[in-house]
């Protein structure tokens, strides 16, 4: 059983190099699915166990995916030779249901197991089958939740997502791209992910515009062929490298970014009285010792984002004064409050709302990493901590953070990850 020990209290300093966006790689890499040719990709997280198993999926129906580097893959999508992902391989993560889009695309059925992922909640997919369904599909639920979907042919039509879903929003996009005709997408997901997967279809031939506002359009397309294409910085990487600076009171130059991408969180800090500077690809975070308390809600892009939540309640939870989080997408994302709690935080929950009431310093303690934000929010908290912070369950925090240890100790954090033998014999008792 691996952890993560920090020795908490030392300010973070240096310069960072954020890694291309897990949501986007997720997305690009089934995408790859839709030609019959080979994708060169660029920028990608390649070590982290959600972009490790989308590749692996990828080579479960025949595509051959190859690393050229640390960060660049290969996918060749002319040996592919099934429209079908078993649940072994979709329990580990949300995104393998981008394979339903993108088979569905391909050969007009594909048949993909419900997936995993991070318990947020209640997560349906209901808006994802309105969507292949406005495009002439029938899906159905099968025996052991695998979802069939299939078509004659599949043809452009209208959607309006009774939701703003990101995962919706790309999957019609996916099964659209070579449906004949038009679909149009109202009340469209806008995050940097969604556009940079439609730029990654484009440059392989698709005809789609309009992704980043609510409507997107999409011209359905005979073919499309193999490109190289390099992914944006991964905007949640970036933010929660932003907050750990400033919850250490440190000044951290977060490099390779799109400080556009990264305004609700910017904007959050500078009412908090931190610093930061924006600059082309980068942007510096300077603390300005103990930080003012604000408010925040989750909204979609360009709303601030549900998955920086975490992190920063762990900065409030030692600010000066109260602070209020509402909650607008995710029902279930406080569990990582009771974790805090232990660290000494002052949190209480109601609902989709938190109230936060600033402590002079939170004590390290052993914790857990619920899931994927929660863990890089506890990373937090241990870093600013007074002592030492032990985490559990840190497999979570490997399906998004890049060598997060190698990047923090660069900063000059005292972080280690040791394998401990289990002392109780049991996994996840709680
Ligand atoms: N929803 C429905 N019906 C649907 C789809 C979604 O009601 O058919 C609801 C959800 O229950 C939720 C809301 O719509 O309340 C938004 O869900 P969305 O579909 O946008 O989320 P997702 O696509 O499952 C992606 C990210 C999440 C991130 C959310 C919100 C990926 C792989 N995952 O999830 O990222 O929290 O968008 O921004 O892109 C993470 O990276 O840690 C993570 C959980």
């Amino acid at each position: 059983m691996e952890k993560f020990v920090i020795n908490g209290g030392t300010e973070l300093h240096g310069t960072v190099n954020i890694s291309g966006a897990k949501n986007a790689a997720v997305a690009i890499i089934p995408a790859a699915v839709l030609c019959d040719d080979i994708c060169v990709i660029e920028n990608i997280p390649s070590s982290i166990s959600d972009v490790v198993m989308m590749m692996r999926m990828l080579e479960s129906i025949g595509a051959k995916v190859s690393l050229r580097n640390k960060s660049t893959i290969e996918i060749d999508s002319r040996t592919i030779h099934s429209d079908s992902v078993n649940y072994e391989f979709t329990k580990h993560l949300r995104a393998s249901y981008y394979l339903l889009g993108a088979l569905l695309g391909r050969y007009s059925h594909a048949k993909v197991a419900m997936p995993g992922g991070c318990d947020l909640g209640v997560r349906p997919i209901d808006q994802h089958i309105k969507g292949f369904e406005a495009l002439g599909a029938q899906v159905n639920i099968e025996e052991n939740a695998i979802v069939d979907a299939h078509a004659e042919e599949l043809r452009g039509g209208p959607v309006y997502l009774d939701v703003v879903s990101v995962g919706a929003t790309i999957n019609i996009m996916l099964a659209a791209v070579k449906a004949k005709g038009m679909t149009v997408i109202e009340n469209a997901a806008k995050e940097p992910h969604i556009v940079d997967l439609a730029n990654f279809l484009n440059t392989m031939g698709a005809d789609i515009r309009g992704a980043g506002t609510d409507t997107i359009k999409i011209r359905g397309v005979e073919s499309l062929h193999g490109c190289t294409y390099s992914i944006i910085p991964d905007q949640i990487e970036a933010g929660t490298y932003m907050l750990a600076a400033a919850a250490t009171n440190g000044d951290v130059i977060i490099n390779n970014v799109i400080p556009k991408h990264l305004e609700s969180i910017s904007t959050k800090l500078l009412e908090c009285g931190v610093k930061v500077e924006e600059y082309d690809e980068c942007i510096r975070v300077c603390g300005n010792g103990r930080i003012n308390r604000c408010n925040i809600k989750t909204m979609p892009h360009p709303g601030f984002p549900t998955d920086m939540q975490p992190q920063m309640a762990v900065l409030l939870s030692v600010a000066k004064g109260t602070s209020i989080i509402s909650e607008g997408i995710w029902e279930n994302r406080y569990r990582y409050v009771e974790q805090l709690l232990r660290m000494g935080a002052s949190i209480k929950v109601d609902g989709k709302l938190a109230v936060i009431e600033g402590v002079e310093y939170l004590k390290g303690a052993p914790v857990r990493a619920d899931d994927l934000r929660a863990g890089a929010a506890m990373i937090i908290a241990g870093l600013m901590a007074h002592g030492t912070t032990e985490i559990e369950d840190i497999l979570h925090i490997d399906r998004g953070y890049e060598n997060v240890v190698e990047k923090l100790t660069g900063l000059g954090a005292d972080i280690q990850r040791i394998d401990v033998p289990d002392p109780t014999g049991i996994r996840n008792a709680g």
